[in-house]
């Protein structure tokens, strides 16, 4: 039988994922376990880089796992962990750290954009934020990785990384694809359309967290900023309704130009109400499923465990063989 190809991917536990995790992320990640070996990551080492309450970060690490697999991912079939559970990451940053410019990591948009937010706390973690996330992909001979457009950068750092260090030694990693949905790539927030969606906003009314409730979405979506044209149109003008269509469009499967036609000649509002309840309805399984597992934490327990168990396995062949090309003394032979 052939063998199958990998995947990698995560999210941080900094918060509550939201919708624009789930289009971006989530959903692919689900479409995608039946073909290829998964391993789908809670990343709480990326988590710290910005200040975490202890308690929240636990709360939020089993709430993001809950959420997976209420999304569809089944934990028989893929691999589910948590970051901090497989030291394998740590250490292997580390080599990759002694090997990235620092020019390389002043390039990055998102060092940029989280630099300028919290100037305060500039700590080195979140510049070398990329270098971690390179050995998560790096370590499990990834072929390829899901995730929203905002990661593309990240993933050709760690591309760079994978080959950099194969030059300078010889083949040790696999040089991982992108693997980016043509639409809802980029959800942008509800209040300012030119911003993408994120959990960390000061902003309640920004964000769509799956586990909101029918009356918040209601809410949130009906205060969404759009625009004076009053045109249910699909064009970069109209951001905000561009928004809500592709939010339409990847919750109920219908076409961009089926959704766009209904609403010919109708202003916003009718457009708004049929959205908010297109969420209400595409998030209700992953919210109910999500608020029942999160009741029996036995069982959570024991996913992120085998998972740890079989991430770790899988992640200290690649770090041996790192180690060894690098020219470190192993401790055992094994
Ligand atoms: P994070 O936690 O910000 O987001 C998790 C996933 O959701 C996608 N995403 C979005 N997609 C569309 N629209 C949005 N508004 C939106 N917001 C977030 C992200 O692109 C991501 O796929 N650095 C990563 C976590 C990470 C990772 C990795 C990912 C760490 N190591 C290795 C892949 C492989 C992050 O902060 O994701």
């Amino acid at each position: 039988m052939e063998e199958r190809k990998t995947i990698f991917s995560g999210a941080q536990p900094s918060g509550k994922l939201t919708l624009g995790n789930y289009i971006g992320a989530l959903k692919s990640w689900v479409e995608l376990q039946n073909e290829y070996n998964c391993y789908y990551c809670i990343v709480d080492l990326h988590a710290i880089t910005v200040p975490q309450e202890p308690k929240n970060l636990r709360e939020n690490s089993l709430s993001v796992l809950a959420q997976y697999i209420a999304s569809g991912i089944d934990p028989e079939k893929n691999t589910i962990f948590i970051q901090s559970h497989v030291s394998a990451h740590t250490e292997l940053a580390w080599v990759l750290n002694c090997m990235t410019y620092m020019g390389e990591l002043n390039r990055m948009t998102q060092y940029k954009e989280k630099s300028r937010k919290s100037e305060a706390n500039l700590n080195a973690g979140l510049f070398t934020y990329p270098v971690l996330m390179a050995s998560d992909i790096l370590l499990y001979q990834t072929d390829l990785v899901p995730v929203g457009e905002d990661q593309k950068q990240h993933l050709e750092l760690a591309r760079d990384l994978a080959q950099r260090f194969n030059n300078r030694y010889s083949d040790t990693f696999k040089v991982p694809e992108p693997y980016i949905p043509k639409v809802g790539a980029r959800i942008m927030s509800l209040q300012d359309p030119n911003k993408k969606m994120s959990k960390s906003d000061e902003n309640e009314n920004a964000y769509i967290l799956i586990i909101d409730s029918p009356d918040v979405i209601r809410k949130k979506i009906k205060r969404a900023v759009t625009d004076s044209l009053g045109v249910v149109a699909y064009n970069d003008e109209q951001p905000g309704i561009k928004n809500l269509l592709n939010i339409y469009s990847k919750l109920s499967g219908e076409s961009i130009e089926a959704i766009v036609e209904r609403y010919e000649g109708q202003g916003y509002g009718k457009f708004k109400e049929d959205t908010a309840e297109v969420v209400i309805e595409g998030l209700r399984p992953v919210r109910e499923k999500a608020e029942e597992l999160l009741r029996s934490k036995d069982y959570l327990e024991k996913v992120y465990m085998e998972g740890a168990y079989k991430a770790e396995a899988a992640a200290r062949k690649t770090l041996r063989k790192v180690y060894k090309k690098v020219g470190f003394i192993p401790r055992k032979f094994e």
